[in-house]
């Protein structure tokens, strides 16, 4: 009996303490929940050091890099550092055939050669504010979502209305614990950020597709921008007049490096977490909705790559869709794999019986949640056919180019009789430009093929448009069917559509109503919007409404332990300790990994497993500056922090809060950390600083760059 209770004690009690590191924390809110435990991992600093509104913080130093990706400037001129996937598209752009910066890297030697990029803004967080009562006075909890949304929206600009803040600064609102909470953030965006530099992708991103979601790692992934700003130093649009912005604060760089146990944090934009789900919900992620993503992107990445691997200009051509289709692929795998070898479902289950034990203790709880999580994991079980139907629907249509053509037409044919229809018209001329250079047709043909057997024959027939029935009943196969759709439509042909669009647009717009690739396009997206979308949003309204009740349930039943809300691209601090892991088949993994070990994974004139001959130069002549220890230049390493997409480019900080490393990815193993962190495998991968300095100095001979910077060198 006692050993049975003393069981039960540590079972339950395992619920309740703050889970080693996990959490994506507010950085407002470090003092009062986190700052000691911070301190007890080894944090030299304090909260007030890290978030501070009425002095410079190390907040001050981070920006939301192009609202996908985070960055932080790294000296009193404004340099920023992020990721080289993160700046890609801006280097992309850069790049010609002659001017190759993809492959061969990019150096500005003066600041008169940095690269202005159209479109690309970074946003600083000047302060944060909780506004949950304002926005939500008026908004009883058992009103209907749409009722309840009506209302918070008009708080919510009303309270914009009311903030403070200067001419050039903006604030928006977002909710936190599924709507528990309300936050405000009044932000500084300055949209004049210049290239400076990036290394060739054989180092920037060594390994590729392949060592992608993995450790160990040996990839640079890291590029440098600048930000400018006007005479003022306030945001300013782009203009050669304007100057390198001065910051309120920049990162120092410790040269230190970390050793297993030391404390980290991460500090940035994380995107997107779910990690308060039923039990029902995180099954069906694992059993019906990853798996069927995943099956999808495997077919269309099959046809890509078949066409890739025997064609050079394929290769360049789809390179980046192809990483893009593959990177979401991977990820979700590692995530299944994870969720199964973690028990997940089994682990949820046992928190909801633990919720359900306590809640049935008191009678005032009982009233108010005893319903909760049958009613929850009920609709989870409605809910499940329709959100299979919508990934089927997103993920094979969104995968067919001919599709997006069609359906970036119509989208411009609703312009035409507004004012902004000019505008709009060139900004479609340039958008499919570029888009129609990165497009095969051939290979599209085939990826239809295969996309579109996937969508009718894996589905409830019910799910799948009358005419997409029909026309591949003319046929009895796909392949015919493909190639007789795109012989004849106009939006198959390339040439077409950007001379139409150039000079007779209406003519696009007419071949709307007639061409069968129009016509089945509307038909797909018709028997989704009539069937699937109205049923899947009145269930995912009513899963809202009871997720925020559970959310707030959750967090009166377990009182003692402390929330973090899940990701939602909003300013965060993960915290952990920098450690190897053992993966669940027993392999024991190093927490860093050198230069040594670029050089074995080496393949000369590999897609990915290439180095450059400098690199290997300065190998074999040991040519490594300061920037070596005993001999070895460190290349990655890993830690406990919890971090998300989004996390990319954040900075990886020491206990001083000095930056030893770039945030860029997580490992395989840890990939589930989105739904279920689990603190013995998941682990976020970083490039050592010193590395990205050994990179710009001693690779790119770019050494005023480093000159700028503020190095450190605290001691051990
Ligand atoms: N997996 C990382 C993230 O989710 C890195 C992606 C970029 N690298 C690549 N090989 N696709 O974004
Ligand atoms: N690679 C991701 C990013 O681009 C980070 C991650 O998912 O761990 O944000």
């Amino acid at each position: 009996m006692k050993k049975h209770i003393l069981l039960l004690f540590v079972v339950i009690t395992g619920f309740f303490k703050v889970k080693a590191d996990e959490g994506m924390w507010l950085p407002q809110l470090l003092e009062s929940l986190n700052e000691k435990r911070m301190q007890s991992l080894g944090m030299k600093i304090s909260a007030s050091d890290i978030y501070d509104i009425n002095k410079g913080s190390l907040k001050d130093a981070i920006v939301s890099f192009g609202g996908f990706c985070t960055g932080e400037v790294i000296s009193d001129q404004g340099l920023l550092l992020t990721n080289h996937h993160c700046g890609f598209d801006a280097i992309q752009n850069h790049s010609t055939i002659d001017k190759n910066f993809i492959r061969d890297g990019f150096w500005a030697r003066s600041k008169a050669e940095e690269l202005p990029n159209a479109g690309l803004f970074v946003t600083f967080i000047v302060r944060i504010e909780d506004v949950t009562e304002q926005v939500l006075s008026g908004a009883p909890q058992n009103l209907t979502e749409s009722a309840r949304q009506s209302i918070v929206d008009k708080n919510a600009r009303q309270q914009l209305n009311l903030v403070q803040k200067e001419s050039y600064q903006n604030a928006f609102i977002r909710s936190f614990f599924d709507g528990n909470k309300y936050y405000l953030f009044v932000t500084e965006t300055y949209n004049d950020v210049r290239l400076v530099g990036a290394p060739p992708s054989a180092i920037g991103n060594f390994g590729k597709d392949t060592d992608n979601w993995m450790w160990p790692r040996h990839t640079g992934d890291f590029s440098m921008f600048r930000i400018y700003a006007g005479k003022d130093n306030k945001p300013a649009d782009y203009s050669p007049e304007n100057i390198p912005y001065k910051p309120k604060k920049s990162l120092s760089i410790s040269m230190s490096g970390m050793k297993e146990g030391d404390f980290t944090m991460v500090f940035g934009f994380p995107g997107r977490t779910s990690e308060y789900l039923p039990s029902k919900a995180v099954e069906q992620i694992m059993k019906v909705n990853d798996p069927a993503k995943i099956l999808i992107r495997d077919k269309a990445l099959k046809v890509i790559d078949k066409y890739m691997r025997t064609d050079e200009a394929l290769k360049i051509q789809y390179a980046s869709k192809y990483a893009g289709i593959s990177n979401a692929w991977k990820k979700w795998q590692g995530e299944v794999l994870g969720l199964t070898n973690t028990n997940a479902v089994d682990k949820k289950l046992k928190y909801e019986a633990a919720f359900t034990d306590r809640v049935n203790k008191n009678p005032a709880l009982q009233a108010a949640y005893g319903k909760l999580l049958p009613q929850l994991n009920g609709l989870y079980e409605q809910i499940k056919p329709l959100a299979l139907a919508r990934d089927y629907y997103l993920e094979t249509t969104s995968k067919i180019e001919l599709f997006t053509i069609v359906q970036r037409i119509r989208a411009l044919n609703t312009k035409r009789d507004k004012g902004s229809y000019v505008g709009a018209l060139k900004k479609e001329i340039d958008w499919m430009t570029g888009f129609l250079n990165e497009l095969s047709i051939k290979v599209d043909k085939e990826v239809f093929a295969a996309m579109m057997q996937l969508y009718r024959e894996n589905q409830h027939p019910a799910y799948v448009s009358a005419y997409a029935q029909e026309a591949y009943k003319k046929f009895g196969n796909y392949a015919a069917w493909a190639e007789a759709l795109y012989a004849k439509s106009v939006f198959a042909d390339k040439a077409k559509v950007l001379q139409q669009l150039k000079n007779n647009p209406n003519a696009l717009f007419e071949a709307l109503q007639t061409d069968e690739a129009a016509q089945l396009v509307v038909s797909i997206s018709n028997l989704y919007d009539n069937k699937v979308a109205p049923s899947l949003n009145e269930k995912q309204s009513a899963i809202n409404q009871l997720q925020r009740s559970y959310m707030k349930a959750q967090m009166e039943v377990f009182s003692e332990k402390d929330f973090y809300p899940d990701a939602n691209s909003t300013l965060r601090v993960a915290f952990g300790n920098v450690k190897g892991y053992q993966s669940p088949t027993g392999k024991n993994y190093e927490y860093y990994t050198y230069l040594d070990g670029v050089m074995k994974k080496y393949k000369p004139g590999d897609y990915e497993f290439d180095v450059p001959e400098k690199l290997r130069q300065l190998y074999k002549q040991k040519d490594f500056g300061q920037y070596a220890v005993n001999g070895k230049v460190p290349v990655c390493f890993i830690a406990s922090n919890h971090t998300t997409g989004g996390n990319s480019g954040s900075p990886a900080l020491d206990a001083y809060g000095n930056l030893v490393g770039l945030n860029f990815d997580r490992v395989w193993e840890g990939t589930m950390s989105d739904i279920n962190y689990d603190a013995s495998i998941c682990r976020n991968i970083m490039v050592d600083i010193r590395y990205i300095l050994f990179i710009v100095d001693k690779f790119a001979g770019a050494s005023h760059l480093v000159e700028e910077m503020n190095l450190v060198y605290p001691k051990k």
